[in-house]
């Protein structure tokens, strides 16, 4: 199949399209990044670490190991002084560190009525073999549990039914001194199981591991995928594979890629790859990276994400590890540059949020998520705001920071503004008058306020609010986009009365948005003929299935950080349990279906990999939320001064700065 691909694309292209193998791996960094004139000046000849002299960075102070958020957002936090043990501290020479931090500790976890409820515990035989590593875990499903799954309506109350944090076999002390239970000992497992080497060096993670069904591209390392996979490891002190995974997509980058005869951008990261074995002659086999740019994807989807993800974990390598070296290399800023400079590219837009095709982010199939969602917003600000801590300000950077600077200045503005939706908001959009040709329309995007689905009028709660799923000229939709929100509030994309009020809309709507199984990908799903016309008749994604309203457990370490940072730990607390009570009986499936998440997905993957490292992410993040903190970012005002616009200069109309800033103290 490769071969046939390799012929075809040649035969198109002049310049011949080579697989990475081990052997070539440096050559092919030598010839990477040829328009990127910083990347020619500074001539790469190697992987070797470059150490640059006189690296200045655009935020001050931002790569200390242990510098710890000061920020009122933790302020949570009590005072009580706590020991930890951060990957950080464990790596900086070698030894193993311990901090004290003043700030630091758990919100007591709020008891309810539910945690006096006499839950059943599941009962666990663990078959010891060769010692602690190669304990095997068999559930046993209680008769009375298994009724519970299969009976009952879609009426039933997930929240008082299934808060089960004590549904759990109690933790034993693992080699490293610290409590794990034995759902956790089985994802650790797991984990291993799907590494992904590459001449014998392990640089990702497959997909899923499912022998029961056919694999298409399952077996491959997505990027997205990986990101909860790289955080279990980095935060256990494994973090070679991350460096790995992040050098070798690096060199993916700068593949030549092609689509029917068009080169997608320069910079673009790949959706996955897969190790591939070629026959070089007679004898040799060889190892080959072999990356999708969406060429071979289902529906020929752009990996939008993956350029955006792989900045975010490049920043959270750093934080986590205490090693900036890594960032500060030439081949690495360069790549940074590419990646940045594709997304800041001018085009017709009229917005400083992403215009992108549908299907270009977790959600990789048609579901009426083209122009603006969200969540290519949320990530593209997070990965803007780590960009901003990384890139090496000289001569050759300065333009490109000060593009990063008035976009995130544009982008938090935009989203704050004209995504925001709760009571308030939707009163005024109610009696929106259309057609309003000015500078300072009120209904600027010409929203007719008929476009207000009746389910949203009365699901909204008065305390909480959300962002809504994108925004295009006289349309919004008015779904609730979970990784979008979730990731506002980590960036703070959102303001902290926003950040806060989401966490309460979802508390509130527990049962829509959590149910049986954390979490909705999106609320509610498309039906009739609304699922006919935007999802194309998609029959994998039918109402409250896959992607169209089903529940994906791995959203679950992405809303344990975020309600970390809000001081909501309880929150997190109660969907970690639930899905630790289901995910191992279950087999770990990719996601659930139904309204309430009550089935496994009809389609979905066992042993899926996001799923079991995004739940081991979460109780690593729950053991030592300061290392959830390092993640997080802060409000920052420097954003909300800057200003790109000359409105004020010329006199023509208001510049928005101002309310930008006064959201803040509201
Ligand atoms: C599905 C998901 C996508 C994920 C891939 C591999 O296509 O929609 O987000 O990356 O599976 O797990």
């Amino acid at each position: 199949m490769i071969g046939t691909n390799l012929i075809s694309i040649c035969s198109m292209k002049p310049s011949p399209r080579m697989l990475i193998s081990c052997k070539n791996s440096s050559s092919f960094l030598a010839r990477c990044h040829p328009t990127t004139p910083r990347a020619m000046s500074n001539n790469l000849s190697s992987t070797n670490n470059i150490r640059m002299l006189g690296f200045a960075r655009i935020m001050n102070g931002n790569h200390r190991a242990f510098r710890l958020p000061s920020s009122r957002y933790f302020s949570h936090l009590t005072s009580r002084p706590q020991t930890f043990r951060s990957p950080a501290a464990t790596r900086i020479n070698g030894d193993v560190t311990t901090a004290t931090v003043n700030e630091l500790g758990l919100k007591p976890r709020k008891s309810s009525a539910n945690d006096k409820k006499n839950l059943e515990i599941e009962k666990v035989y663990i078959k010891t073999d060769n010692g602690i590593d190669e304990k095997q875990l068999v559930v046993e499903k209680s008769a009375d549990k298994e009724s519970e799954l299969e009976a009952g309506g879609e009426e039933d109350n997930p929240r008082s039914e299934n808060k089960v944090s004590e549904g759990v076999a109690a933790p034993i002390i693992n080699n490293n001194g610290e409590e794990e239970t034995d759902v956790e000992r089985e994802a650790w497992k797991l984990l291993q199981e799907a590494l992904v080497t590459y001449c014998d060096t392990p640089v990702g993670t497959v997909a899923a591991n499912d022998s029961s069904e056919e694999s298409l591209n399952y077996d491959q390392v997505f990027i997205r995928d990986f990101i909860p996979s790289a955080l279990a490891f980095l935060l256990k002190g494994e973090n070679e594979i991350v460096k790995n995974f992040l050098l070798h997509t690096l060199q993916l980058q700068s593949w030549e890629k092609t689509v029917d005869c068009y080169s997608p951008g320069q910079g673009l990261m790949p959706a996955s790859f897969k190790v591939k074995t070629m026959q070089v002659d007679e004898e040799k086999v060889e190892e080959v990276l072999d990356p999708d740019f969406g060429e071979s994807a289902i529906g020929r989807v752009a990996p939008v994400d993956s350029g955006l993800w792989w900045i975010i974990l490049l920043r959270a390598y750093g934080k986590l590890t205490g090693d900036y070296s890594l960032q500060e290399r030439v081949d690495v800023q360069t790549g940074l540059e590419m990646i940045l400079n594709l997304c800041l590219t001018d085009g017709f837009d009229m917005f400083p949020s992403l215009l992108v095709t549908d299907g270009s982010c977790m959600i990789d199939r048609r579901m009426g998520i083209h122009g603006h969602p969200l969540e290519i917003q949320a990530l593209f600000y997070s990965a803007l705001r780590s960009a901003r801590e990384m890139v090496k300000v000289d001569d050759g950077s300065k333009n490109l920071v000060r593009e990063i600077n008035n976009r995130l200045s544009a982008l938090s503005f935009h989203i704050r503004e004209y995504y925001w939706l709760d009571m308030k908001k939707m009163n005024e959009i109610y009696r929106y008058k259309t057609e309003e040709y000015s500078l300072d329309a009120t209904n600027k995007f010409n929203i007719y306020p008929e476009q207000i689905p009746l389910w949203l009028m009365d699901w909204v709660p008065q305390e909480g609010g959300y962002l809504i799923g994108n925004l295009q000229p006289a349309h919004m939709d008015f779904r609730f986009f979970m990784l979008g929100n979730l990731w506002s509030i980590v960036s703070s994309l959102g303001t902290p009365k926003q950040n806060k009020s989401i966490l309460n809309l979802i508390e509130a709507k527990w049962d829509d948005l959590v149910g049986h199984m954390p979490l909705k990908i999106c609320y509610p799903a498309l039906e009739s003929e609304e699922w006919r016309i935007i999802t194309g008749s998609d029959p994998k994604n039918t109402p409250w299935s896959y992607h169209n309203g089903g529940s994906w457990p791995t959203l679950l370490w992405q809303f344990t950080l975020a309600c970390i940072k809000m001081g909501r730990t309880e929150l997190a607390e109660d969907a970690v349990a639930l899905a630790e009570k289901r995910l191992p009986v279950d087999s770990w499936p990719e996601y659930y279906d139904t309204r309430t998440g009550k089935f496994i997905g009809k389609q979905a993957r066992l042993y899926q990999t996001w799923t079991l490292a995004g739940f081991l992410a979460s109780k690593m993040f729950l053991k030592n939320p300061e290392t959830a903190a390092m993640l997080c970012w802060e409000e920052d005002l420097e954003i909300l001064e800057t200003c790109a616009c000359a409105l004020s200069k010329s006199g023509r109309a208001k510049c928005s700065r101002d309310a930008a800033k006064s959201q803040i103290l509201v």
